[in-house]
């Protein structure tokens, strides 16, 4: 369907609060639901927590630990259509099915929504499955988190039903430094999606030939972006600043944005009075050292940037927000996606804005490589598979969800993971536990390597862009022809574990089509 833009306001999740009593546990329940997403839509049936998509913002604190209970509620019949040929999502499972995984949180593995630690509202679970809430130490600096689903073989349909939501942590260096609050500080989630003109989602099955898998699709792009769940909306502002903490929770797509003036309808206007920078603070894992000025923001899958716009001076103006990155990205053209969202300067100011964006932010300490520093060469594949029929499907280290574990790094030791892409296309590769920091991307002859396993550079190793180093980040655009290269420490959270237990995670492609059809991999902290 073809619908008007912004039409609609953002609207702003709930927020939950930690309980102050820390053995006391938020209780989060997984529910199918109705929820207008535009005003000429019928209302649309999705998957929510706290029967809302997105799900409430959680709000922790620094070294406070936080437990929740992820109870669903769902159905036994999923609302998008399941294929049985992918690993983990036979048609002997039921077919409803949720793991809640924090992204980018420092947590043991138990409490890590392992694609095979789900559950079924009717008591049926997966292997690794344990019961009782799920405990965030938040040992870890204020940031932008997102929680979502994670099941094995159904994680971007789960997703795509609405399974996702903020989580913030909060602590008191960033309380320090005055920036944006309260109604000022405003979280965007933003995912692409496809209607029905009666208003349920429409999430495509093709029919693919003998030799595909019978429903799957390699990437999803919708063709109207949604903000917080709310098709194309509009956000009234007044002339101050602004915080926006933005997650790309698409399936697929990634955005490469930019504001423009534009009239109160959204119509572009030429390039006449100049429009706000994006001031970025933060990443994935925290705040930056110093505020990074952008034009434009480039956010992969399940990347999360903490920005600032200043609207002041910008009385009566209107800015929309566009995205003009191909899909698939780099390569692709025919999905496009345009507008996001348009922020209408419209409201009066409501008091002196005395918010800050300090020139110092937080300390960041380097991880520098020592002469012992293991670095693993990890390649990122596209393979025929021809052993079980099907014929394209990205791989991580040449090896499938079920094979041996291969990366087992010790906790508290420091490793190079070294991102070897010889697909044509950008993926956004995510580590569990661990926030990295990139080091470089260096080009290398793919034909070669795929011939001889030799790798030859092609050129010198470039530095990161300016808001990936010095930054805390875990997921990094993985790009074709290059390697990638990130170095992180693999830190436990402190004391809460035994020796000898298996501290089992994993890392994938977070592009949730890839992730759900073997391009994720389990990986072992040994203790
Ligand atoms: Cu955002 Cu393993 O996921
Ligand atoms: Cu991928």
């Amino acid at each position: 369907v073809k619908l008007q833009r912004y039409a609609d306001a953002l609207p702003i999740p709930s927020v939950l609060h930690a309980p102050s009593d820390e053995t006391q546990a938020l209780e989060i329940e997984i529910r199918q639901t109705k929820q207008k997403v535009h005003r000429d839509l019928p209302p649309t049936t999705v998957w929510g927590y706290n029967g809302s998509w997105p799900g409430p913002t959680i709000e922790a604190h620094r070294d406070h630990p936080l437990k929740v209970n992820w109870v669903s509620k769902l159905p036994t019949t999923h609302l998008l259509p399941i294929d049985h040929s992918i690993c983990g999502a036979e048609a002997s499972m039921p077919a409803v099915r949720n793991v809640t995984h924090l992204h980018g949180a420092c947590t043991l593995p138990e409490d890590d929504g392992y694609p095979e630690a789900w559950s079924t509202a009717h008591g049926e679970h997966g292997p690794t499955y344990r019961p009782g809430p799920a405990t965030y130490p938040n040992c870890q600096p204020s940031t932008t988190l997102w929680y979502h689903d994670h099941s094995l073989g159904i994680t971007r349909l789960n997703v795509y039903a609405g399974l996702s939501g903020f989580y913030l942590i909060r602590d008191e260096a960033e309380k320090a430094l005055n920036l944006p609050q309260g109604e000022f500080e405003i979280p965007l989630m933003l995912q692409d999606r496809l209607f029905h003109r009666d208003g349920s989602l429409y999430y495509p099955k093709v029919v693919n030939g003998p030799k595909e898998h019978p429903v799957w699709v390699q990437e999803l792009y919708g063709d109207m972006n949604c903000v917080n769940g709310m098709v194309m909306p509009f956000l009234e502002v007044e002339p101050r600043k602004y915080r926006f903490r933005i997650v790309n929770a698409a399936n697929s797509r990634f955005y490469h944005l930019r504001l423009f003036n534009s009239d109160s309808t959204g119509k572009v206007l030429n390039q006449s009075y100049e429009v706000p920078s994006f001031q970025q603070i933060g990443t994935d894992g925290g705040l930056l050292p110093a505020p990074v000025e952008l034009h434009y923001l480039l956010i992969g899958p399940a990347e999360r940037f903490d920005i600032v716009v200043d609207f002041s001076g910008c009385e009566g103006k209107s800015f929309s927000l566009l995205n003009d990155a191909p899909a698939p990205y780099t390569m692709g053209g025919q999905y496009l996606a345009e507008d996001v969202m348009l922020f209408k300067v419209a409201k009066p100011l409501s008091g002196k804005d005395t918010s800050t964006v300090p020139d110092v932010l937080v300390p960041f300490e380097y991880l520098k490589p020592s002469f012992d520093t293991r670095e693993r060469m990890l390649l990122v594949s596209e393979k025929e598979r021809p052993s079980d029929g099907y014929v394209i499907t990205g791989l991580l280290g040449n090896a499938q969800w079920h094979d041996p574990i291969t990366e087992d790094p010790k906790a508290g030791s420091t490793e190079i993971w070294s991102f070897v892409n010889t697909t044509s296309d950008v993926h956004p590769l995510h580590i569990h536990l661990v926030q990295f920091q990139v080091l470089n991307r260096q080009s290398f002859d793919v034909k070669t390597y795929q011939q001889t396993g030799k790798i030859i550079f092609t050129g010198k190793p470039m530095a990161p862009e300016s808001n990936e180093r010095p930054a805390r980040k875990d997921t990094i655009k993985s790009y074709p022809g290059y390697i990638t290269r990130v170095i992180q420490r693999f830190d436990l959270p402190h004391g809460m574990y035994t020796p000898g237990q298996e501290l089992i995670y994993v890392w994938h492609c977070h592009i949730l089509e890839h992730e759900d059809n073997e391009m994720m991999r389990p990986y072992k902290v040994v203790v």
